[in-house]
């Protein structure tokens, strides 16, 4: 039995889910079902801006924040994502106060106590991207029992991004491969993109296909800059405490209308 109270068994199969339970029938109707994104990252930025224009404190927004993740976690489970990626706190985050910071990491355990028994039984493997031993040692035991937990998981991979920025991540993949070179494993000349692409801590997952950012700012902020490079772009004017499945699947549908060329010419070209 872990701090968190669960159990490392096996949860029953994720049985086929039928898109009409998702709710929302006018959007599900408007979308493609084979060409459903396979992996979503997701700026998750506004909680701030949420509580200012309801005159709250910043921790309110950051409290709204924590409990609008559970309904886009359900939903990409639901939609048989490969990955959902959500960007929760940045290694640039620690500049901010004291205070703040510990409310994010309350919120964070407290996320985790509520809903690893969901996540479980939705047969999602919780994976942390970041500089991981630098969080709060009680946080690290909360996160390790949850990853320990869901491992065996063969649904949907939910990312959550801590104490992560992409440099650091890159970094910290560069100096893992010419370890890998030092030791003889591998030879210099024979490191490829894929070699780069397998040793981000997405290693193993497609990239992401659609990046949502929300609250309106039109900047990446150290996320995920490899795995980005012909992810499509989304920005949607809603603070992270007010996107619902809604706006999610309104992100999907407007992601589908456009057209990924690659670099090619597409489908107008010849
Ligand atoms: C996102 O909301 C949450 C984190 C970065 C942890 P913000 O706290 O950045 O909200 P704004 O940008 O100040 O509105
Ligand atoms: C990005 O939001 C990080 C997270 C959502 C966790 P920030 O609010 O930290 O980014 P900037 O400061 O607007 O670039
Ligand atoms: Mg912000």
């Amino acid at each position: 039995m872990s701090s968190l109270g669960l159990t490392a068994a096996h949860p029953t199969p994720h049985p086929t889910i039928d898109l009409s339970e998702l709710g929302e029938p006018d959007l599900v109707a408007q979308m493609e079902l084979a060409r459903l994104p396979r992996h979503i990252a997701v700026i998750m930025d506004g909680n701030g801006r949420w509580a200012r224009r309801r005159r709250l404190p910043r921790l309110a927004g950051h409290r709204a924040g924590a409990s609008a993740v559970h309904e886009i976690v359900e939903t990409g489970s639901r939609l048989h994502l490969k990955a959902l990626t959500l960007f929760a706190f940045s290694t640039e985050n620690w500049k901010r106060p004291q205070t703040e910071i510990s409310t994010l990491m309350s919120l964070l355990r407290e996320y985790l106590r509520k809903e690893l028994a969901e996540i479980h039984r939705n047969n999602i493997r919780l994976q942390i991207l970041g500089r991981y031993e630098q969080l709060p040692v009680e946080v690290r035991q909360d996160l390790d029992d949850a990853m320990r937990i869901t491992s065996g998981n063969t649904g949907m991979v939910l990312n959550v991004a801590l104490n992560y920025s992409a440099r650091s991540e890159m970094v910290d993949t560069i100096q893992s491969i010419i370890a890998r070179v030092q030791r003889g494993e591998l030879r210099a000349e024979d490191v490829t993109e894929r070699t780069v692409s397998e040793n981000l801590s997405t290693g193993g997952l497609p990239d992401p296909d659609l990046l949502i950012r929300t609250s309106g700012e039109m900047r990446v902020s150290n996320f995920l800059l490899w795995q980005i490079a012909y992810a499509d772009i989304y920005v949607t004017e809603t603070c992270w405490p007010d996107f619902t499945r809604r706006h999610l699947l309104e992100a999907i549908i407007d992601f589908q209308k456009r057209e990924r060329r690659y670099g090619g010419l597409g489908e107008h070209g010849a």
